[in-house]
């Protein structure tokens, strides 16, 4: 209970938190959760190429940090993904994908639910070797029009090129070159080991193992999950 008699944290919204590296599969299981729990899949990245594609003054504000590698600044991303989970289709929850990626994005998350008696239910570490990470991000493709993602080599598209859901042609993204993938994985990765020291301090995060294939990925985390629920 707060001082001023809010309800107790965790009778709110569900929020859960799917964390990992470049290619750890976050996008991947964040989209499968979102049809099986039927909550919104909250994506940084996507919300930042979405702003980049419509031209807007966010999407020119972040253009140049997502092309070198780098973390987009706290105060724009902390916005945006605040002013997304104001909207109705999140008020049961969400699947966050990609935020909080540093300490202060991760207590500002923390604030704002507290501020409304909520909190994190759990938060999902996906952990895969670095050569693993970089083999997922040369043969990811994605759907310009969906946003579904594929593998060339372990979840290829029914049709070479196509999209499953749509037919769209699938495209490459800007930055899954070789040069801007090693860029994030040397400049991003301090931060997320931050992020998750935060969390492992409030006892929250659960580790799955996400070499394995993507069914027993997802397979984990749902166990995870289970026992978030069972915990609180
Ligand atoms: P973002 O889009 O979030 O990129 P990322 O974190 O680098 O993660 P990815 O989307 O590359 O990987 P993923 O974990 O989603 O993997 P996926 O499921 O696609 O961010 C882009 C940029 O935006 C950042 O660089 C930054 O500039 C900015 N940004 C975003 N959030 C920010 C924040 N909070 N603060 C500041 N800046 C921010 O899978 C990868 C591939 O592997 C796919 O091809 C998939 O099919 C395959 N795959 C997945 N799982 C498996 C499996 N189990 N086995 C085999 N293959 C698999
Ligand atoms: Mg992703």
């Amino acid at each position: 209970m707060t001082d001023s008699g809010a309800a107790p944290a965790g009778t709110g919204r569900e929020i859960i938190l799917l964390v990992g590296a470049v290619g750890a599969g976050k996008g991947t299981q964040a989209a499968i959760l979102s049809a099986e729990l039927g909550l919104p899949h909250v994506a940084s990245g996507n919300l930042f190429r979405e702003a980049l594609r419509d031209g807007t003054p966010l999407g020119e504000d972040a253009r140049e940090y997502m092309q070198r590698g780098e973390l987009v600044p706290d105060d724009l991303t902390i916005q945006m993904v605040m002013e997304r989970l104001a909207r109705p289709d999140a008020v049961a929850g969400a699947i966050l994908d990609g935020f909080p990626r540093t300490v202060r994005q991760a207590e500002a998350l923390d604030e704002t639910l507290a501020a409304q008696g909520e909190r994190i239910d759990r938060v999902v570490f996906i952990e895969v070797p670095m050569d693993v990470l970089v083999r997922r991000v040369s043969g990811r493709w994605i759907c310009p029009t969906c946003g579904t993602t594929y593998h060339l080599g372990t979840d290829p598209p029914r049709l070479a090129g196509r999209c499953d859901n749509d037919g769209t042609e699938l495209v490459q993204r800007d930055d899954d070159r070789p040069e801007v993938v090693s860029a994030r994985m040397a400049k991003q990765i301090p931060p997320m080991d931050a992020v998750i020291d935060h969390y492992e301090a409030a006892g929250i995060v659960t580790r799955v193992d996400g070499q394995r294939p993507i069914a027993e990925v997802t397979a984990a985390i749902r166990e995870a999950l289970g026992q978030g629920a069972a915990s609180r």
